[in-house]
């Protein structure tokens, strides 16, 4: 893969209207759930994102045929249900295709997909999901880096899903596909109730799926014999949204970011108004503007509606420009702070204890070369760059690429001055 790399000049206030792509989240599980289909899906608002066309060749592997039409909507057709083989080359490029395993199992009777193993933003474990299908009464065997998962038919079951940060995202997600077909009741306590999951049970609901209770904390489940194809629109991508208000206010700008549910952001918002950061919100639209230095705050990630760990980097940019002391706690990743050391090479001041990190805030930072270790770390680079005195390099960007669609574009349409070249720089390995 040809590595490229952002150009960034510093400086610029962010200024106009932006329009937010479809949730990366949501369209990710409600792929892997047309596995169910006994007809075609047609959806819409699907991003154009590195990570679906991964999912797009999973999928691929398993029969099923994702195609995208000239509007954009994309086209899901179950070709062949001999194939529930998923190989650790892929499922090893992206964790939300672990999300295949239940629908597999629950439609196929047989599953193999690789253990994703571990990421840039630590260890990542998927023993929810695994626990789930087994009390669905699957028989579950790794082997040799495999998870290897058989059932005549599942059959309902009362399921706590709790693990000790909380719900698991994708391990709902994987329960609530597989209980869809299973025979008799199922009800998955202790659920996340994450809006992305909620808009999957809407998509298995428009299935002939029967859920209840999708975005609290106990989603009940009556198996049904068999799911159709439907029509879908995907709900806006809430992260994508706030990552550009805090790119906007980092910048001191004015924007108006369009195509936006604000019900899916009040923890965000609670923090920018603690921030005194100004902003407007319609039912779609949210306008941002801001001026001087934002204050300080402390903000703790933890499940929906908690303050979002896809928005923790791009957060901890906004403040290295606060008028005092932040600090910021990663209750769901603990390593997810890769960002902290990159933002210190930009001239951050950033104290870390475990998983605390203490952002002193200040005028200005400098433009330097750094590395994006995953999709938000990358995300805040960028924001920290759009601000910093002279040229920043963002490399590694193939990780941004995975989760925002046209971000470089849609940045320079608000007024930044951010380009992507090929990176010549050589690929070194890590210091000891
Ligand atoms: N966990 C377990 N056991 C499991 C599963 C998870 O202990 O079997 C733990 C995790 O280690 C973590 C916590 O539970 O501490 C929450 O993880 P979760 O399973 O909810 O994460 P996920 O479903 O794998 C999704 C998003 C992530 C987002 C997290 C948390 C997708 C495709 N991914 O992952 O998004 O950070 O939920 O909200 O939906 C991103 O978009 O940048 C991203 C990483």
């Amino acid at each position: 893969m040809a590595l490229e790399k952002f150009i960034i000049e510093g400086g610029r206030p962010l200024k106009g209207e932006v329009t937010v792509m479809g949730s990366k989240n949501s369209a990710l599980p409600i792929l892997a759930a047309t596995v169910l289909a006994d007809s075609p899906c047609d959806i819409g608002n699907v991003p154009r994102l590195r990570d679906v066309d991964v999912l797009a060749r999973i999928l691929g592997e398993l029969g099923v045929k994702i195609e995208r039409n000239a509007l954009g909507r994309v086209h899901a057709a179950v070709l062949d249900e001999t194939k529930s083989f998923a190989p650790y080359e892929l499922v090893s490029m992206m964790r939300a295709s672990f999300c295949v395993l239940g629908p597999l199992l629950a439609k196929r009777g047989y599953a193999k997909v690789s253990l994703p193993g571990g990421c840039a933003i630590g260890d990542r474990p998927v023993d929810l999901h695994l626990k789930g299908l087994r009390a669905l009464g699957a028989e579950i065997k790794i082997e040799h880096g495999y998870v290897i998962a058989t059932a005549k038919r599942l059959r309902g079951a009362n399921i706590y899903l709790g693990g000790n940060s909380g719900s698991s995202v994708l391990g709902t997600a994987n329960i609530m596909m597989a209980a869809s077909l299973a025979e008799g009741t199922t009800v998955i306590e202790h659920a996340a109730c994450e809006p992305e999951v909620e808009d999957l049970a809407r998509f298995l609901i428009e299935m002939g799926a029967s859920i209840e209770g999708a975005g609290s904390h106990r989603i009940k489940i009556r198996g049904v014999r068999r799911l159709e194809g439907c029509s879908y629109e995907v709900i806006p991508d809430r992260i994508e949204a706030a990552t550009l208000l805090m790119a906007a206010a980092a910048t001191r700008g004015e924007v108006i970011v369009r195509n936006i549910d604000p019900t899916h952001l009040e923890a965000v918002f609670d923090k920018l108004r603690e921030a005194g950061i100004g902003f407007n919100r319609n039912c779609k639209t949210v306008a941002v503007s801001m001026s001087g230095r934002p204050k300080e705050v402390e903000l703790t990630t933890l499940p929906y509606p908690g303050f979002p760990t896809d928005l923790q980097a791009q957060m901890m940019a906004l403040m290295c420009f606060g008028q005092g002391a932040s600090v910021f706690t990663d209750a769901i990743y603990p390593e997810r702070l890769h960002h902290v050391a990159e933002l210190k090479r930009m001239g951050a001041r950033v104290l870390r204890v475990n998983n605390t990190c203490v952002v002193i805030g200040g005028e200005r930072l400098q433009g330097a070369p750094v590395m994006a270790s995953d999709l938000r770390a990358g995300a805040a680079l960028v924001i920290a760059g759009l601000c910093a005195e002279g040229e920043t390099h963002v490399r590694r960007i193939y990780h941004i690429d995975r989760g925002y669609e046209n971000f470089e574009q849609k940045l320079r349409s608000l007024g930044a001055s951010i380009r992507r070249e090929a990176d010549e720089a050589p690929e070194k390995p890590p210091a000891l």
